[in-house]
């Protein structure tokens, strides 16, 4: 079964897109990696360079059964494929209110699918789109890069809470500092508060303010096409942590080893 992480955070701004494609980009390096565009602007489409105007089936086919989804997606890089959107995907959230078990689709779409990682980035709304990326995931990764961003993150963690009460479900929640800037008042006090809140379950690693990511994204390329950015080595980084992540808690399915991780919910 895929390891699915969802990128998620009420905010838009905080890093979702970046994260997503470039965690996918380096996971795809190792690992069979799917990521799915949840976002209707299609921006993960842009970031490995395509128009995703053109493309057609996407995500949007899936979650309304018109496509399969092994049919759907699109080789990137490596071994990493995208499951595209475009603005399609917009009239499809107002859509998924007249079907039956609306949050399901997209884990149900999936489920046939052979990747080793499923990394998924969500719109900035908490509505049925990213609902479905939630139920889909296991590990819900929240990119907070300021005050507001860390205020969103709580609206995140509410309906965890609530969708845990209804699928009897629980997710590892990671949190990600983005935009991060060593040495400044707003970035360190922003840290310590993440720690004291999240403990263990904040990332090590942070990804530094770096305008050659966003410079990257418009030119079409992931931060692996730029290995001189700082960039590149926090994305390394941060797939290298979530991979070890992933195998500590292989090694502690074995041993019965107890986790201080947080998650929200039962264990599943
Ligand atoms: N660490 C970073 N440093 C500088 N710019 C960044 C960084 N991460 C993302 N960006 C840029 O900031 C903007 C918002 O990032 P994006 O990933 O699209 O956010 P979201 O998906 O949360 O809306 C984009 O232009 C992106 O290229
Ligand atoms: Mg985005």
């Amino acid at each position: 079964m895929p390891k699915t992480i969802a990128v998620s955070n009420q905010k838009g701004g905080v890093g979702k897109t970046a994260t997503a494609c470039n965690l996918a980009a380096f996971l795809g390096l190792r690992h069979r990696t799917l990521l799915v565009d949840l976002d209707p602007q299609g921006h993960c489409a842009r970031t490995f360079g395509i128009d995703p105007t053109t493309l057609s089936p996407t995500v949007y086919d899936v979650l309304f059964k018109r496509a399969k989804a092994d049919k759907a997606h699109i080789p990137l890089r490596d071994q990493t494929h995208l499951l595209p959107s475009n603005k399609e995907l917009a009239i499809g959230e107002v859509e998924l209110r007249d079907t039956f078990r609306p949050v399901e689709r997209l884990r149900d779409g999936l489920r046939p699918l052979k990747f080793d990682y499923i990394v998924i980035d969500c719109p900035p709304n908490l509505g049925l789109l990213t609902l479905n990326a939630l139920v889909a995931a296991q590990t819900v990764l929240i990119p907070v890069s300021a005050t507001l961003a860390y205020i969103a993150a709580q609206n995140v963690l509410e309906v965890l809470g609530k969708l845990k009460e209804d699928f009897e479900m629980s997710w590892d929640v990671r949190v990600l500092q983005t935009f991060y800037r060593q040495g400044v008042n707003e970035s360190e006090a922003l840290r310590e508060q993440l720690v004291v809140d999240f403990g263990e379950n904040v990332y090590d690693t942070r990804i530094n303010l770096n305008t050659d990511i966003s410079v990257a994204m418009s030119a079409g390329e992931t931060m692996i096409d730029n290995p001189r950015s700082s960039g590149y080595y926090d994305y390394k980084r941060l797939a290298d942590e979530v991979l070890d992540g992933n195998q500590a808690k292989a090694r502690k399915s074995v041993t019965g080893a107890p986790s201080s991780r947080r998650s929200v919910g039962a264990s599943r």
